[in-house]
């Protein structure tokens, strides 16, 4: 008897906890309905590094700045002990977004990428929405609406290409005839840098751009071009802006191959600022880089974290950038990091 009553109580009890009661009613109710318990969530847990799941999707390794991208991006996640998944899609939309898509089945926290060219993404970024995965454009945007991703941290290539036209005002005394290598076409710093450029120009009737192609951003690309425009143009031309650091080294070689001084016949603006740049400046075969930071990496994974722990982030997060000119092109090697 003593222990059934103890039984019962014990009962009691344990249906008060399990309906999360802590009185007893005053009166039975009429008639028992079955209820449902609602257990408040329990705040989600915050993310750290630590046990943050990253997708990073990569253009490929077209040039320097993307190879010292890269290594910034893996080497902060090693730091921080992030998981990175990180693909390099060799310049391929198609693969960015096949590695979108295995990044949204690995269902990581939040995906990261530099998308090669702004347009023809489909339905990519709303997949990524539907499956709540949030999306950060490092370097490069893609033109999508703003609600496919929560930020884009990267350089002002509008303004790049702006600064380039100033300095090609000053090194030319806004007489020249201009050629162009274009970076990859559709992508976003090409679209920006050709814009910036042409803008400041406009109200010089003395700058004429009388050539303008697509070098794809690679060293290979520059030479091949700029050896063409060489044959079509020869001596008439004065300037050549290049639209990465790696299409003006191919610049270089090309017109030395042509019996022409670099940087001395033909002025020369460049964009990036990687070390190689600088040793051209310093050789006298460069006039000016204006720089495009890679080193993005720090920036990203503590935007990443945020992003995945719900807190607010700015919609744009800007790169600090600067000009680099020969006079002091050799103490700044020093110590140039890319
Ligand atoms: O998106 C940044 C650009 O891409 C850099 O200027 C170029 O060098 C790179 O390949």
């Amino acid at each position: 008897m003593k222990i059934s009553k103890t039984l019962i109580s014990a009962g009691l009890v344990l249906l008060l906890i399990t309906q999360g009661c802590a009185r007893l009613p005053s009166k039975p109710p009429a008639t028992v309905l079955p209820t449902l318990t609602t257990v408040p969530p329990s705040p989600k847990p915050r993310k750290t590094y630590q046990d943050l799941v990253v997708g990073f999707s990569q253009i490929g390794a077209e040039s320097e700045w993307r190879t010292a991208d890269t290594i910034s991006i893996k080497q902060e996640a090693a730091r921080l002990g992030v998981d990175l998944i990180f693909m390099d899609a060799q310049q391929e939309q198609d693969n960015q977004i096949l590695a979108i898509r295995t990044f949204i089945a690995e269902k990581v926290d939040v995906i990261g990428i530099s998308a090669v060219v702004e347009t023809g993404w489909g339905d990519v970024f709303q997949e990524a929405k539907a499956a709540g995965i949030p999306i950060i454009f490092v370097d490069r945007p893609a033109d999508v609406a703003p609600d496919e991703y929560v930020t884009y941290l990267g350089s002002d290539f509008l303004e790049e290409g702006r600064n380039a036209a100033r300095v090609m005002l000053g090194l030319t005394g806004a007489q020249a005839n201009i050629v162009e290598l274009v970076g990859t076409i559709d992508s976003a710093p090409a679209v920006d840098r050709s814009r910036g450029f042409r803008e400041i120009l406009q109200g010089f009737p003395g700058m004429k751009i009388i050539d303008s192609e697509s070098g794809d951003f690679t060293r290979a690309r520059g030479l091949e071009v700029m050896r063409s425009f060489l044959q079509k143009h020869g001596k008439s031309i004065t300037a050549v802006f290049a639209q990465n650091d790696d299409m003006g080294l191919g610049a270089i070689q090309a017109i030395q191959e042509y019996g022409l001084k670099p940087g001395v016949d033909i002025k020369i603006v460049s964009v990036d600022a990687e070390k190689e740049a600088f040793e051209a400046m310093i050789a006298g075969t460069l006039n000016a880089t204006v720089e495009c930071n890679p080193l993005l990496g720090p920036q990203f994974f503590e935007l990443a974290l945020k992003v995945a722990n719900g807190e607010a982030v700015p919609k744009r997060v800007p790169s600090i950038e600067s000009i680099f000119f020969p006079y002091n092109a050799a103490t700044i090697l020093l110590t140039r990091k890319y």
